[in-house]
């Protein structure tokens, strides 16, 4: 990712100074990339420091986790009041608000900023979400908006807010991006196990349905993903891939802050479960001898195809509208000062979660700043309940053949809920008071009430 940013950089005219703490890959480096612009290198920290004009702005680009502090901690002593460092890395936002605190302190400017789009993004056009301090961020702005992806003339990177709103807004992408990704596979499974559909078929189909409303970068991955050759084998390549699924912990970061903000985001905490059950191996084996699997779905492939598109565009809103929800919540409770319609500008290109529906989203913050859940915005509750006769038929189908779809069932099982005008919470608070005593409200009158159950 660093690399491919400093050639980014280097190919807006920038002069960049690089440095790797492992000699060989610098000189790999030079050596590939002699032409790449006015790239500099330095052997060791100091003289990468030396390379930089003052006031410094040095972009770590480094796992998340120990080693961002490791290197901060190299860095300092080699910096000078005013320098500025930005993390790149996926850090968790508590760490990013610890480590701002602590340089600060010592006279160093500080910002977190989430990358999104992977190596080929880095270097051709990242979604960059920086947060922290509005004169650090004005010293890089210009490097930062013509490295960033490009949509209608506008880059895909604004001020996001304040302390760690940055690395805040990339967590809750990532926790987006595991749920659309759980979606897809769930569509894929019930494609493949349900209806029989090869995976050629099942290419076209994604092909065909990026075409719409669902234009979405992950479903240009999945069609190209999905009828990959494997070159060791006759196989597709997909089918010879273990089904036990990694994480490097974003997706459950969002799912714990949900957690601790009483946000409910169950696309999201699906997902993350999803990821977790897949790697239980040995009890999925024995369950599966011992249980049996699933069947075909009992839905001819002509009807079940549009309201499996339908179902999908559904669950992607319903996880786009938990995530936000999460995000404006967070920005309430951390005072961060997200914007979300700038967030959703910002996502339109460059990250893994673009996808055409991103625009339609920012126009609702647009004309309604401080909307609670993009379901309340007219057009787009409405477009959720058309579809949601699909998202139902396809719950209700994979249900019956004992398909897992616990993605689009926890969306269904949101909307649902959320459109109830009466829930049978009631009875839990009357549970909570009868053994707890807890007290309960009535629907008819103000103040909290205890009962005397046990007469
Ligand atoms: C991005 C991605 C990226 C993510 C990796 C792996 O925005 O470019 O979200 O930041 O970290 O894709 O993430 P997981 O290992 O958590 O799936």
């Amino acid at each position: 990712m660093g690399r491919n940013l400093s050639l980014n950089l280097a190919d807006q005219g920038f002069a960049v100074g690089v440095y790797n703490r492992t000699p060989a890959k610098t000189e790999e480096f030079l050596a590939q990339e002699a032409g790449a612009g006015y790239i500099h290198a330095g052997r060791s920290l100091a003289e990468f420091i030396g390379l930089l004009a003052r006031p410094r702005a040095v972009l770590l680009m480094v796992s998340a986790g120990q080693a961002v502090d490791a290197v901060i901690e190299q860095l300092t002593p080699l910096l000078e009041p005013d320098d500025l460092l930005i993390d790149g890395g996926n850090s968790h936002f508590r760490d990013t608000d610890r480590r701002m605190a602590g340089l600060e302190a010592r006279g160093l400017a500080y910002l977190g900023m989430g990358v999104s789009g992977g190596e080929e993004g880095a270097r051709h056009g990242p979604s960059l979400m920086p947060g922290g301090p509005k004169a650090a961020y004005e010293r890089v702005e210009p490097l930062l908006t013509k490295a960033a992806a490009q949509v209608e003339g506008l880059p895909c990177v604004a001020l996001l807010g304040r302390g760690s709103a940055g690395h805040y807004v990339k967590m809750v992408h990532n926790g987006i991006e595991y749920a659309f990704m759980q979606l897809i596979a769930e569509t894929h499974d019930l494609l493949r196990r349900g209806l029989g559909l090869a995976l050629p078929e099942q290419r076209a189909l994604f092909q065909e349905w990026n075409q719409g409303v669902l234009e979405s970068y992950l479903l240009e991955v999945t069609a190209r993903v999905l009828a990959e050759q494997d070159p060791e084998s006759d196989h597709w390549l997909v089918e010879v891939i273990q089904d036990q699924a990694g994480q490097k912990g974003t997706g459950a970061w969002t799912t714990h802050s949900a957690l601790e903000l009483g946000e409910p985001t169950p696309a999201i905490d699906s997902a993350v479960m999803m990821r977790n059950l897949s790697i239980r191996a040995d009890p999925r084996r024995q369950l599966a001898e011992r249980l049996g699997g699933a069947q075909p779905l009992a839905m001819e492939r002509a009807a079940f195809l549009p309201l499996l598109q339908d179902a999908l565009y559904a669950g992607l809103i319903l996880a786009f509208s938990q995530g936000m929800a999460l995000l404006g919540r967070a920005s309430q409770e951390y005072g961060y000062g997200v914007d979300l319609e700038r967030v959703c500008r910002v996502w339109r290109g460059g990250c893994i979660i673009r996808a055409r529906l991103l625009e339609r989203l920012r126009r609702a913050y647009e004309e309604r700043p401080e909307l609670e859940s993009l379901l309340l915005d007219p057009k787009l509750g409405q477009e959720v309940a058309a579809r949601s006769a699909g998202l139902r038929a396809v719950v209700g189908a994979a249900a019956m053949a004992g398909l897992p779809a616990p993605g689009f069932m926890a969306s269904l099982g949101y909307l649902d809920a959320l459109r109830s005008g009466r829930l049978p919470l009631n009875l839990v608070q009357a549970q909570r008071d009868f053994f707890g005593g807890h007290g309960f409200a009535r629907v008819d009158r103000p103040g909290v009430f205890h009962h005397q159950w046990r007469k």
